[in-house]
């Protein structure tokens, strides 16, 4: 049995903040951020709007792209950074406002910027291993609830938004594979400054930025690269490389590494910036609804993040 996307959703708050904005509250620019990252603005979610209200929303535009019923779904795997609250997952509470039914269950996965990845990869076992034949895969985002608003060389990175996918059995072809890694050596390179048990306060984002990004092209080229020898095919066999977003130059500097045009390449950085989890499913959602990603077509999607944690997929779609 193999396990298929059968639709993609996606929802990014109304409200957006542009580099210009950015540059009356802090020391930056847009042609600094433009020319670091490529981004020229982020969503910003409104006051009171939760990661699970962005996650609900993108979720029942994944059922409706699937033509699947709430009914019909069986798990929920919602990767987030951002919870709604310390616990209950962020999941549950998705659960619920989706009105699963009551033999359905829901968890979140923790794998920061590589949460799609990784909560794929979760999904996809759940079925092969029979505890559910549909499922809804989420990455949901509120990171401007982690920014510090003083900081500018993290401040400018982030996003808000969700995107997902639901997943169901197929005898046809669908994920062809998963690869998952992290080392919780380079812990302290992306990491926020609390955490319930070291300080009862969430904290906030910090990261040695240039470290990340040297790790994220090696790492993130790897991941893509153990995924077509796993499979015996080449760069050339992709039809769309769907990375994470966190910033331009590195997804440039992985697709040249791989050899791929960047023709074949989806980037939505420039008007999203980073929304770790949700990053991936929003750009898979913008390449469905742009007419890019059609069935039959072979997709690699790679991510890296705080961890440090990275994998990669290929996927029939
Ligand atoms: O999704 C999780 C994974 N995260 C990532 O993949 C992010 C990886 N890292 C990056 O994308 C890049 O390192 C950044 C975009 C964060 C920074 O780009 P950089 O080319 O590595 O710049 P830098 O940190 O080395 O900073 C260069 C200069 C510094 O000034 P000095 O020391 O040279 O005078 C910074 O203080 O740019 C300054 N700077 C800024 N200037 C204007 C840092 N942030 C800003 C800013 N506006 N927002």
């Amino acid at each position: 049995m193999n396990v298929r996307i059968a639709g993609t959703g996606s929802y990014l708050p109304v409200k957006t903040l542009s580099n210009d904005d950015l540059s009356k509250i802090m020391d930056t620019s847009h042609d600094w951020i433009v020319q670091r990252t490529g981004i020229h603005q982020r969503h910003i979610a409104a006051e009171g709007e939760l990661t699970s209200d962005m996650a609900t929303k993108a979720a029942e535009k994944a059922l409706k792209a699937a033509n699947v019923s709430a009914d019909d779904i069986d798990f929920i795997v919602c990767a987030t950074t951002t919870p709604d609250l310390t616990f209950p997952a962020t999941a549950v509470t998705i659960q619920a406002k989706l009105g699963l039914k009551k033999d359905s269950f829901a968890l979140d996965v923790q794998a920061v910027c590589s949460g799609f990845v990784y909560a794929l990869s979760v999904g996809n076992n759940f079925i092969k291993a029979g505890q559910g034949q549909k499922g809804l895969i989420i990455g949901a985002e509120k990171m401007s609830s982690l920014l510090d608003w003083t900081d500018r060389s993290t401040a400018v990175l982030f996003g808000d938004g969700a995107g997902a996918v639901v997943i169901e059995a197929t005898k046809e072809e669908g994920i062809l594979s998963t690869h998952l890694h992290s080392d919780g050596t380079l812990c302290d390179i992306l990491k926020t400054s609390g955490g319930a048990a070291q300080s009862e306060h969430v904290g906030k984002v910090t990261m040695e930025g240039r470290a990340v990004f040297k790790h994220a092209v090696i790492k993130l080229a790897q991941s893509v690269e153990e995924a077509l020898s796993h499979n015996n095919i080449s760069a050339d066999d992709i039809d769309w490389f769907v990375p994470h977003q966190a910033n331009e130059r590195i997804i440039d500097a992985v697709a040249d590494r791989l050899g791929f045009p960047l023709e074949k390449v989806i980037k939505t950085a420039r008007n999203q910036a980073n929304t770790s989890a949700a990053s991936i499913p929003l750009a898979l959602d913008d390449a469905v609804k742009n007419g890019k990603i059609q069935k039959g077509d072979l997709v690699v999607i790679d991510a890296l993040g705080a961890g440090l944690s990275w994998g990669s997929a290929l996927i029939k779609w």
